[in-house]
C-alpha cells in the first residue's frame, strides 16, 4: 500500500462521489476507481458500500479513515519539519494570541532575541486553532494561545494559569461597593465577551466561568478583540473580564477590580508539534521558566518531558 492510496481513498471518502474526489485530485475517474479497488484488494477489505448513493463507507472503511487521516497529517508534519531541519538560516515562527501580548510575551521575545542572536524570528497574531493548523503546516513552530484543543500530533504545555479580573467603566457602581467581586455581582451587567470568532475562544471560558455557576450575565455584548471591549468599557457600554495582565494596560478612564474565586483562571498554553524536538525550541520553553522564576511568578510545575528544558 502506498501514500497515494491513502490520498486517494481520503478524497473519495470525504467528498462522497467518484467524480468529485476526481476533480479535486485533478485525475480522471477510472485510474481513480482502479486504485480505490486496488486498495480494496491489498487490505482484503470492503471500504465503501456497495450500490450505496452517495457512497458510503463501511465500518471498516470508517476506521480505516480515521487511521488513514493520521497517517496522512503525520506525512505532511515529516515533511514539514524535514525542510525545516535542512534549512541553512535558523528562523522560529511564532503564533500567539492577542491577549499573550499583555503578559510575558513582549520579554520573553526580546530576551529570546538578545540570547540568540543567529535565530531569525518572526510573529503572527492568529487564534489558537489558527495556530494548530499552521503548526500542521510548518508555518509556525511554535503557538501562544489560550484554548485547550486536542490533536494527535500537538504537544501542548500549560505554562500558567492567569487569573481573570473585571473591567469597568469609570464611576461605576460597583468600582466603589467592594474591593473584591464576584460573578454574582455581575448578573446585571452587559458582559462584553471577545473575542467574537473564531470560536471557541477566550470568550468561551468566560461564558463557561457564567455557566459553570449556575450564572448568567444580564446582556451579551461581542467584540472582535480586548481592545475594542475595553474601548466600549470606557464607553459605558458594559462589563467585561479580562485576564490579570490586562492591568498593565492602564486607561484612565477603566477601573480594574480583582475576582474572589481563584479557579476564574484563563491558561497560557504553548503548542508545538509533537515530534519537535528542535533545541530553538526548548530554549525559548527554559527562557520563559527562568523569566518566571525572575518576576516571581506562579506556574504549572513542568512534566518530566518539560524538565529537559529547566535542566538546559
Ligand atoms: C505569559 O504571560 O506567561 C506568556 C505569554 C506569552 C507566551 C508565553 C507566556
Amino acid at each position: 500500500m502506498e501514500l497515494r492510496h491513502l490520498r486517494y481513498f481520503v478524497a473519495v471518502a470525504e467528498e462522497r462521489s467518484f467524480t468529485r474526489a476526481a476533480q479535486r485530485l485533478h485525475i480522471a475517474q477510472p485510474p481513480l476507481s482502479r486504485q480505490i479497488q486496488q486498495l480494496e484488494e491489498i487490505l482484503s477489505v470492503q471500504l465503501f458500500e456497495r450500490n450505496a448513493r452517495p457512497l458510503k463507507l463501511t465500518d471498516t472503511g470508517r476506521f480505516f479513515y480515521q487511521h488513514a487521516l493520521q497517517l496522512l497529517a503525520q506525512t505532511a508534519e515529516l515533511e514539514s519539519m524535514t525542510r525545516r531541519v535542512g534549512k541553512i538560516e535558523r528562523n522560529l515562527c511564532v503564533g500567539f494570541v492577542g491577549s499573550t501580548l499583555y503578559g510575558m510575551l513582549p520579554k520573553i521575545i526580546r530576551r529570546y532575541r538578545q540570547q540568540n542572536a543567529e535565530v531569525e524570528l518572526s510573529l503572527n497574531e492568529m487564534s489558537t486553532m489558527d495556530q494548530i493548523k499552521a503548526l500542521k503546516e510548518g508555518r509556525i513552530d511554535v503557538g501562544f494561545g489560550r484554548i485547550r484543543l486536542e490533536d494527535p500530533s500537538i504537544r501542548r504545555v500549560v505554562l500558567r494559569e492567569e487569573r481573570m479580573i473585571v473591567a469597568l467603566p469609570l464611576g461605576h457602581v460597583l468600582g466603589d461597593a467592594k474591593t473584591v467581586l464576584s460573578l454574582h455581582d455581575l448578573t446585571n451587567e452587559t458582559l462584553i465577551i471577545f473575542p467574537k470568532s473564531p470560536r471557541p475562544s477566550y470568550a468561551d471560558q468566560v461564558l463557561a466561568a457564567f455557566h459553570d455557576r449556575a450564572l448568567k450575565p444580564g446582556r451579551l455584548l461581542e467584540t472582535r478583540e480586548l481592545q475594542v471591549a475595553l474601548g466600549l468599557v470606557a464607553a459605558g457600554e458594559g462589563i467585561s473580564i479580562v485576564p490579570k495582565s490586562v492591568y498593565g494596560l492602564k486607561r484612565d478612564d477603566v477601573l480594574y477590580k480583582d475576582l474572589d474565586d481563584a479557579n476564574l483562571v484563563s491558561p497560557i498554553i504553548m503548542s508545538m508539534r509533537m515530534l519537535d524536538e528542535s533545541e530553538d525550541l526548548q530554549r525559548m520553553l527554559q527562557l520563559i521558566y527562568d523569566l518566571y522564576d525572575e518576576e516571581g511568578m506562579e506556574y504549572h510545575t513542568p512534566t518530566d518531558r518539560e524538565s529537559h528544558a529547566k535542566k538546559g
